[in-house]
This record gives C-alpha cells, structure tokens and sequence, in this order.
C-alpha cells in the first residue's frame, strides 16, 4: 500500500508561510504531477513527504500510517531532486548500486538491479564511465537510476526530466508507474499534461485545483489555471454584464466596440466587470459564433500546418491559433468569431462563473 493522504499541511519559516493549508489524496500506484509557477512551493511539500523537511502543522498520511516523526529512510520512498550530484569518482555502475551497498544488499542481487533501471534509462552501454564523460541529460538519468535501482514504494521527482528527450520520459514514466506512486514536480505544464494520471495545480501555498489533465483543460475552476493549463496561454478580454436572465448573461466587450455576446451561465449581475476567456484555438472564422472581433496583428509565425497570429485592440494582446493558410502571409489584420459555448467568464478575483 502506497497511498498518501495530506491533511490540513503547513509550513512556515520563522514567521514565513509558505504552504498555507494542503489536503490531498494520492491513490497507489497514480502519477501525480505538482505544477505551479517558480516559489509556490513544489519543492517544500515534496520535502516535507520526503521527510527532510519538517511539517510545520497537519498530518502526512503514507500507506494509511502517519508519517510526520517517521526518519525519511523509513518512509519507503525514493527522491531525486531538483539539483543533483554523482559521485564523481564513481562508474554509472557504482552510482547506481551505491545505496543497495550501503544498505548490505548482496552483489548479485545489486547487479541485477541496476542492470533493470539501467534497461529502463537506456544506460546499458553506459555502465563503465565515469560522471565527467557523460552529457547532461545521461548524468540526470543516473541520478533517476540510483532512485529506482531502490524500489521504493513512492519516487518523489523534483523536475529531473528537463535534459531527457520525449520519447525516454515517456518510456520512463511507462516503466516506474506501473509499479510505485509517483509525485512528479514540474513548472512546464506541457510536462505535466502530457505525464500525469492527476494534475495538481499549486500558487503561493495552496492548491487552486486537482484534476484529470483534460478535466483542468476543458473546465478550470480558476483564471489563474485556465491561464496556466494550456499552450498557448489562452486569451482574457476585459468586459461587463449588462444583461442577464436565469440561464444567461450579455456581455459588453470593453476594448471591442462594446460587442455584444451572450454567454450561457446562471451566475454574475449586471454591472459586474468580468473577463472573458477564450482558446487560442477556439477562436472561430468570421460569421461562425455569435460576435465577431476586428484586431490588428502585430506577428504571425507560420509553422506549416499551423499559424499562431499574435494580435491586439485597445492594448489587449490575444493570440489565435489557426489551420495555416498560404493566403494570410502579410496580413495586417484579422477577424475572427467568439462562440459562447466555448468561452469562460471570470469574476473580478479570478473565480469562475458558471
Ligand atoms: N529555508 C527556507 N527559508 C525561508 N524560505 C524558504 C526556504 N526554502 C524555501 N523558501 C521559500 O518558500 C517558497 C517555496 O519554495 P519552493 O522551493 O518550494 O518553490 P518551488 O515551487 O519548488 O519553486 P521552483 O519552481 O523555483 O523550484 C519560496 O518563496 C521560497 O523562497
Ligand atoms: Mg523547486
């Protein structure tokens, strides 16, 4: 068993409150991926699962014993962390096996080991050198080597993949999952899209939202995650609500001619300034949603099956991504359509209204 379960957790620094109150459920044997800008505090809670970090208040939960005074060796959980360090004197070989030898494990039992997380990191042929004749991305493979070659229950990885190439995290993350429970820090949401079983989504201390990566995709709680799930960033534009029924309100777009749109939520007031959100990718032709929207475009990149057109209006910068067409090169300006069905509305703080 191999669950975690984080109830009430916090950590402060003297008088420094850096994790302000975290509860999570972690399932065995699920691929959890910590995302979040630089300093919301990825590292600290994963320290403090680890152990090396205290826990400041709350309770950290492993396999259904708590595990807050619990020494990090006894926790059964591997790390590897953000910065690393072989040691230099050491084959890839030796690096790997260290821990196993340091803990009485026996030679053959230790060479079988690394032989599979050397299989796993495609270091086979790489067994005999030494950390200096290795590139950056085989020496932060080693590193994740010395944590599998233990198996622990639970890996933390504290950004590890950075140097590694697409095809060898997915292989990776293929190999470890099927065996331990996997807490994975990460800023790039590309990353965590693409790796992880749960998302979750972490600023200044607390979580804004857990969920499934495309759950988080297609239904964020928050601006703050609609505006960091998703490549490219998608698009606010400032407005109010000047109509409203049960099922609906009418906004007034504020940097586009007071366009009007009506947008199928029960919730906001008439009155009330609001952003709206809208894909990149959800942008329509002319014509095709309720409202269209003239803008100036300030850079088109063309990248062959795709363009991504950076605009603007009123100082409002929106990027549209579009099915590439040979016609548009040299456009100096754009119209493209918003549909309600697929746009979001934010209240002043950022809250969802639905
Ligand atoms: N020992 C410490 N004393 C005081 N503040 C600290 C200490 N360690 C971390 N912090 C602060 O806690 C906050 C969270 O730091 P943390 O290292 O967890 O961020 P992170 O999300 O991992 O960021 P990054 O993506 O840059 O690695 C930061 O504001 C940091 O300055
Ligand atoms: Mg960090």
């Amino acid at each position: 068993m191999s669950s975690l379960k984080l109830t009430a957790v916090h950590k402060s620094y003297g008088s420094v409150e850096v994790i302000k109150g975290v509860d999570l459920e972690i399932k065995s044997k699920e691929f959890v991926v910590f995302v979040g800008p630089s300093g919301c505090g990825k590292s600290t809670l994963l320290r403090m699962i680890a152990g090396l970090e205290t826990i400041s208040a709350g309770d950290l939960e492993i396999g259904g014993t708590r595990m807050n005074d619990v020494d990090p060796s006894k926790r059964g959980i591997a790390m590897v962390f953000q910065s690393y360090a072989l040691y230099p004197h050491m084959t890839v070989r030796d690096n790997m096996g260290f821990a196993l030898r340091f803990a009485g494990v026996a030679k053959d039992q230790i060479a079988i080991q690394v032989q599979q997380a050397a299989r796993i990191l495609a270091l086979e042929p790489l067994l005999d050198r030494l950390p200096k004749e290795l590139s950056g991305g085989q020496r932060q493979r080693v590193a994740i080597g010395r944590a599998i070659v233990r198996n622990p229950q639970v890996f933390l990885f504290d950004e590890p993949l950075s140097n590694l190439d697409a095809e060898l995290r997915v292989h990776m993350r293929i190999e470890i999952a099927r065996k331990a429970t996997m807490i994975y820090v990460t800023h790039d949401q590309v990353e965590a899209m693409t790796l992880a079983d749960t998302i979750v989504v972490l600023r200044d201390g607390i979580i804004e939202q857990v969920g499934r990566p495309l759950d988080l995709y297609d239904d964020p709680a928050n601006q703050f995650v609609a505006g960091f799930i998703g490549s490219p960033k998608m698009n606010f534009l400032a407005a109010t609500i000047v109509e409203k029924t049960t099922s609906s309100v009418t906004l007034e777009l504020t940097n586009h001619g007071r366009a009007r749109l009506a947008l199928p939520v029960s919730g906001g007031a008439v009155g009330e300034a609001v952003t709206l959100g809208v894909r990149a990718e959800h942008f329509g032709e002319p014509g095709a949603g309720e409202v269209d929207i003239a803008l100036d475009i300030d850079v088109a990149e063309h990248l062959g099956s795709t363009s991504y057109v950076y605009a603007n209006r009123g100082g409002e910068a929106l990027t549209i991504e579009r099915e590439e067409s040979r016609n548009e090169i040299g456009m100096q300006t754009i119209t493209v359509s918003i549909d309600p069905v697929r746009a979001y509305l934010f209240d002043a703080r950022g809250q969802r209204i639905r």
